[in-house]
């Protein structure tokens, strides 16, 4: 019996080239696992009505972790119209299947470091070193959305908010309602997480991220839960930025930041920044973390324009697979992964268009095979 049991959910488009890759190098360093296919992606909504599919989600109650490349979403409208005949018109709503995933699985914490490796021409600094925290479950994705609004929500918020009178006269789909849905227990855990990866790798300093200036009830409850977590980790500084505010800072003086934390919008925008600072897209991995289970992806999307041509950088998805290794435990496999990704980068002799080079995908994957 193989010592692991993951997952495998290459997806849609270039996920499929940047999973092959991955799975290259996890071979060549023969993690003892047996990796399982999962079905997911555009193609099972468009035959069967759903893009993850019941059997799916199955399969991850019985794994140790996953690996996932990359799915295609689009709008409502146009994911209704390439349903199979026979589904259409049967009430099914498109839903992201990553979005699902993370929420069905209790997956909160959304973890993205953001290294630049030396050598790497697209890097904004040399020497930047981020980690971003992201809370993965709550906040705006919390799915409780209101378009057309209905008459009794309308009535509810007229009597019950001062500033919903600006907006009660409207006809109910002349307005949308999305939820900001933050609690104490989803704040608490997601800075704690933060704060104790901070005390474990070493690091000075974890920044929380929020406008609670603004927005004065959900992000006001994140960052006073933050200040509260702050107290238990008193050899670790802690600072905090207005998102806004933030993304400014993080392009003038990078160099102030380590950990940073955020409730997932803001999460979202900082980690896609900070990946953009080394590297872009084809550098930004994810974990999607829970207690039982854990996803790693690239943060990059399913890019249709190049699906099938294996000229996407596959070393998001290869870091991705070092994530993993850390966090199954095989933190030696792991840093192997790193070293070697990172000899690959500096080399310079292997890249993909987006670096400058003309190599394919899977050049990439078997130079990284090959310094392990
Ligand atoms: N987690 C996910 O699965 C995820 C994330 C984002 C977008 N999406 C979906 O992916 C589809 C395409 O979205 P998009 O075009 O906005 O974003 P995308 O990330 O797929 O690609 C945008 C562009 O970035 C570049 N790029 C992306 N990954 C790259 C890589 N590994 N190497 C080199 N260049 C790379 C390409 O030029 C590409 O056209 C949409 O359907 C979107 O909903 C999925």
């Amino acid at each position: 019996m193989p010592k692991y049991k993951i997952a495998w959910l290459p997806g849609d488009g270039i996920g499929i080239e940047a999973l092959e890759a991955a799975r290259i190098v996890l071979e060549r360093l023969a993690l003892d696992a047996e990796y399982i296919h999962g079905d997911i992606g555009w193609q099972f909504w468009c035959q069967e009505g759903d893009a993850f599919p019941a059997r799916t989600i199955d399969l991850l109650k019985h794994v140790d972790a996953a690996m996932f490349g990359a799915i295609t979403s689009k709008p409502v409208k146009a994911a209704e119209a390439e349903l199979a005949p026979a589904l259409k018109g049967k009430g099914l709503t498109y839903r992201s299947p990553i979005v699902r995933m993370r929420q069905l699985f209790d997956l909160y914490i959304c973890l993205r470091p953001c290294k630049a490796y030396p050598g790497n021409p697209l890097n904004f600094k040399e020497g930047l070193d981020l980690v971003v925290f992201r809370e993965n479950t709550e906040d705006l994705y919390s799915g409780v959305e209101f378009s057309p609004v209905p008459a009794e929500l309308c009535g509810t918020l007229s009597a019950l908010s001062k500033p919903f009178s600006v907006f009660s006269s409207l006809p109910g789909d002349e307005y949308a309602i999305s939820c900001k849905i933050n609690t104490r227990r989803g704040s608490e855990r997601i800075v704690r997480a933060a704060f104790d990866f901070a005390r474990k790798f070493g690091r000075k300093k974890v920044t929380v991220v929020h406008k609670a200036n603004v927005v004065r009830a959900t992000d006001g409850l994140f960052f006073e839960t933050a200040k509260q977590v702050a107290k238990d980790y008193p050899e670790i500084a802690m600072d905090d930025a207005n998102i806004d505010a933030m993304t400014m800072w993080l392009l003038k003086n990078p160099f102030n930041y380590d950990v940073l934390v955020a409730p997932n919008l803001y999460g979202d925008i900082i980690s896609d920044l900070c990946a953009q600072m080394v590297g872009g897209l084809g550098f930004g991995c994810s974990g999607n973390i829970g207690t039982k289970l854990a996803v790693f992806e690239p943060t990059h999307g399913s890019a249709p324009k190049y699906a099938g041509q294996y000229k996407c950088n596959p070393i998001a998805t290869i870091l991705a697979a070092k994530m993993m290794l850390d966090w199954l435990g095989e933190t030696a496999k792991g840093q192997a992964l790193e070293d070697a990704t990172a000899a690959v980068i500096a080399e310079g002799r292997v890249r993909t268009y987006d670096m400058g080079g003309s190599n394919k995908t899977l050049d990439v994957a078997h130079a990284v095979a090959a310094k392990l």
